[in-house]
């Protein structure tokens, strides 16, 4: 019968979308984002985000840590995106958080995002 003999092809395509789903959720290039982060963010964030880049110590407040769940599930992906984009004070956070939306695209802004957004632990 048709349903046996497609039954587990069906069940590992299920399996495999059901894997891909987060990723495509975060729809930006984490690979891409990385290296933006590297070039313009590991400065204040830290390499691995954690808010102690070398110009951290002098900033009152620290950048938050990205890999802790309790600080970031505090700050939405829309959050995420104006602090990004528009500056720190557009979000209520520091002024001294810049505004990204002139020097990178629409789409390095989605990437840098999606990569911070694996940084945090589970
Ligand atoms: C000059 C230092 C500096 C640089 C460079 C910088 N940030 Fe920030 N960032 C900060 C500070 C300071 C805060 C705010 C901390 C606070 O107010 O709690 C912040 C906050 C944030 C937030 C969270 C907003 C919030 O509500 O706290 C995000 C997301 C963020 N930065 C992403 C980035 C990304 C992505 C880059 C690189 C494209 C970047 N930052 C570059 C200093 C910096």
């Amino acid at each position: 019968m048709f349903s046996r003999r497609f039954d587990p092809a069906l069940k590992a395509s299920l399996f495999a979308a059901a894997l891909l789903a987060p990723a495509l959720a975060r729809a930006g290039d984490v690979a891409a984002g990385k290296i933006v982060f590297q070039q313009n963010c590991v400065l204040c964030h830290g390499n691995a985000g954690k808010g102690d880049g070398q110009a951290a110590a002098a900033l009152n407040p620290k950048p938050k840590d990205f890999t802790d769940p309790k600080a970031m599930g505090k700050i939405s992906q829309e959050t995420r995106l104006k602090a990004v984009t528009e500056g720190g004070a557009s979000v209520g956070a520091s002024p001294v958080m810049p505004a990204f939306g002139q020097m990178l695209s629409a789409k390095q802004i989605e990437d840098v995002l999606a990569y911070v957004g694996t940084l945090m632990k589970h």
